[in-house]
């Protein structure tokens, strides 16, 4: 183990706050996965699956998984559908530990309502997408985690003490 705190989950289970608040508690650097994919091409989320379509992305998604878990000391957001690629899935494992923040496909679609930042919510019927998504992927965040995190608890510090009592 080298460290590394690696987060997994649907889009809106709040990966990207509770790894801030973590990385600042554990004093390691924190990373998301997107954010990084958006720095090397200078392009949007949106804009790279409007313009490349999501193969290309998931292409880009699993080289930036790659480089990321080749480093140490770090907190890293992954995007919600890192873990479909199995050699990710397996990079993740061996780099730290990974927590899946669970969250409700009500709760998520609470969060993410409104918002133009997730291209797969893009769609007439965003909770039917969700709920496909979440049947296909909670057990691959499942095969991979070492902590499961439920996150109907609103309060980020209430994650925060859950998460670092079973660190
Ligand atoms: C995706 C989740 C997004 C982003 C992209 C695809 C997914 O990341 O990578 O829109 O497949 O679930 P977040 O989980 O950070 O929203």
């Amino acid at each position: 183990m080298n460290g590394n705190i690696i987060l997994v989950g649907l889009m809106g289970s709040g990966k990207t706050t509770v790894g801030r608040a973590l990385a600042r508690k554990l004093n390691k650097l924190f990373i998301d996965s997107d954010h990084e994919i958006e720095a090397r091409t200078g392009a949007s989320i949106p804009l790279i699956f409007e313009i490349e379509g999501e193969p290309s992305f998931r292409e880009r998604e699993a080289e930036v998984i790659r480089d990321l878990t080749a480093r140490q000391n770090i907190v890293l957001a992954t995007g919600g559908g890192a873990i479909l690629n199995a050699d990710s899935r397996a990079l993740l494992k061996g780099s730290g530990t990974i927590i899946y923040l669970r969250a409700s496909v009500n709760h998520i679609l609470q969060r993410t309502s409104r918002d133009k930042n997730r291209p797969l919510l893009q769609t007439a019927d965003p909770r039917r997408r969700l709920e496909e998504l979440s049947r296909q992927r909670d057990p691959l965040y499942r095969e991979i985690a070492d902590i499961i995190i439920d996150t109907g608890r609103p309060n980020v510090q209430v994650l925060l003490h859950s998460i670092l009592s079973q660190l």
